[in-house]
């Protein structure tokens, strides 16, 4: 009897180190680089170069790589193998010289499951999101981006802002929630013309939900998920609250799509979702994938980055400008000599504005809200920085990596707005300088987000100047959630 129970467990025991080494064998098969593929940190079978990722700051993480590595290296994160594209030279390379390769998104289960059959703007690749970007583009043009009409609406936006703002009477608060809601506000207009109160607790429960979401998608759940799909799908965790907040969002929408369909007139479009079904309803074969999920989809996606970003992008301006009291005021005179205070500040404005302008691209710098950019896929092989890339590969640009590149930027790790004025004290603009990234996929609302950006901070200087309560020392290091955004803060607004 001892002697089979011997034999059962030897049994076993070999079963399981047979079992062990075939899957081994297995992942190095499946995971085996081509010649000539760039080099990376050695990668632990399955799960690749997990435990040394820092999922709190990647960007940093990836930037040291590169000073091992070089400009272009490779990295495993479970199913996830990337190579990652470091510096202003080697992102411009593969987003601009090779723009039509680095076009796509490459496959995740997170996107797969959150936009199903390749839905959204964001994620989806091919035909179909070529189609719905074009469209995209220019119904947001037609219903106002660049003209008088949009201009007017955030300075309404702003005006609500300031009134806000007032009451707290001076007394310290955290602006996020604020500035979420009227970022919101702006594209939501866009999207589905509507505009809610800040003390409207639906919509502010929405933009609480989005938050979550975007905050655990960048989180470590997020990259767990990603790298392990099969397993995490089943566990318990905060990874779940992604879903289940995307599928509250997109209800919101549905419902906003609704209510648009009840009182739908063909001949008098009123915004991105009655243009939508305007083109639903054409019956062209161009518009076959023009569906009611897509238009969900989309409209969630312009929602989500027309809100999150902009916002996040003011909630820098604000650390930036109480850390730099000096650049606060320099704005402050600008702004006093060009518009004062009688009259809200416009477009034209901003040729008059240099160092203003200077600033605000600075913060957008320092910011760095999107630090790795959303990731691309090789379309066809190629060559990228001297080594093979096979078709189908995922790509990371690190975004970080251009905005603080020591070739680049005269001061990369200071607060300088002088990177972006001439002798003259001119604007200058930097190639470097890409945080809305670069290529076919750069981001669809900059110049929404630059009107946004100019407008929103030269309302908020002309009227108020910013502090934080004495003896505390605003951080630069960023949460990273789907954006980096600021530590919580609060801040005084006193009415100038
Ligand atoms: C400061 C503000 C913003 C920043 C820094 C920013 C940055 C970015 C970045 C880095 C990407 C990824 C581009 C790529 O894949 O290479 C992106 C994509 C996108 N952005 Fe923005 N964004 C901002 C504001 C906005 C706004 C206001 C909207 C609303 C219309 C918007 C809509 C989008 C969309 C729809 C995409 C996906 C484009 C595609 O995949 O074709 N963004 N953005």
């Amino acid at each position: 009897m001892l002697s089979f129970l011997h034999l059962e467990s030897l049994d076993f025991k070999s079963i399981l180190l047979f079992l062990v080494v075939f899957l081994v064998i297995a992942d190095y098969f499946k995971t085996r680089k081509p010649p000539n593929y760039p080099p990376g940190p050695f990668a632990l079978p399955f799960v690749g170069n997990m435990f040394s990722f820092d999922a709190k700051q990647p960007h940093i993480y990836l930037i040291k790589l590169a000073e091992t590595y070089g400009d272009l290296f490779s990295v495993s994160l479970g199913r996830e193998h990337a190579v990652v594209a470091n510096g202003y030279k080697m992102v411009k390379e593969a987003l601009v010289v090779q723009a039509d390769v680095f076009v796509d998104r490459p496959f995740s289960p997170m996107s797969d499951r959150l936009y199903p059959h390749n839905a959204g703007l964001f994620m989806s690749s091919g035909p179909k999101w070529k189609r719905h970007r074009r469209f995209t583009m220019t119904t947001l043009r037609n219903f106002g981006l660049g003209k008088t009409l949009m201009e007017n609406a955030i300075c309404e936006e702003i005006r609500y802002l300031q009134e806000e703002m007032e009451t707290q009477k001076g007394d310290p608060f955290n602006p996020k929630m604020l500035f979420n809601n009227a970022v919101s506000n702006i594209i939501c207009q866009l999207a589905f013309s509507s505009r809610s109160d800040y003390s409207d607790d639906t919509f502010r429960n929405v933009l609480q939900k989005l938050n979550e979401a975007l905050n655990v998608e960048g989180s470590v759940w997020g990259l767990l998920y990603e790298a392990f799909p099969g397993i995490m799908k089943h566990m318990p965790g905060p990874h779940n609250t992604i879903f289940s907040n995307y599928l509250d969002v997109a209800d919101f929408i549905r419902k906003e799509v609704e209510r648009h369909k009840e009182d739908f007139d063909p001949n008098n479009p009123r915004d991105y979702i009655d243009a939508y079904i305007t083109e639903m309803q054409s019956g062209s074969s161009d518009t076959e994938d023009f569906t009611e999920t897509n238009l969900v989809m989309n409209s969630l996606d312009l929602f989500l980055a027309g809100t999150e970003t902009t916002s996040t992008t003011l909630l820098w301006s604000l650390v930036l400008l109480i850390k730099h009291p000096e650049v606060q005021k320099k704005v402050q005179s600008e702004i006093d000599a060009v518009i004062g205070q009688s009259r809200p500040p416009s477009m034209a404005d901003k040729a008059n504005m240099p160092y203003t302008e200077a600033v605000i691209h600075e913060i957008q710098r320092i910011g760095d809200i999107v630090p790795i950019n959303v990731p691309r896929m090789a379309g066809r092989d190629t060559t990228l920085g001297g080594y093979f890339i096979p078709k189908g590969t995922s790509l990371w640009t690190n975004l970080s990596s251009v905005l603080f590149d020591k070739a680049e930027w005269e001061t990369p790790d200071e607060f300088n707005p002088d990177h972006f004025l001439d002798s003259e004290g001119k604007f200058r603009r930097r190639d470097a300088f890409l945080p809305f990234s670069a290529g076919k996929r750069v981001c669809l609302g900059e110049q929404l987000a630059r009107m946004e950006l100019f407008l929103f901070f030269v309302g908020l200087l002309q009227k108020f100047s910013f502090s934080t309560e004495e003896g505390v020392e605003l951080s630069l290091e960023g949460d990273m959630g789907a954006t980096r955004t600021p530590l919580p803060f609060k801040v005084f607004a006193h009415t100038r």
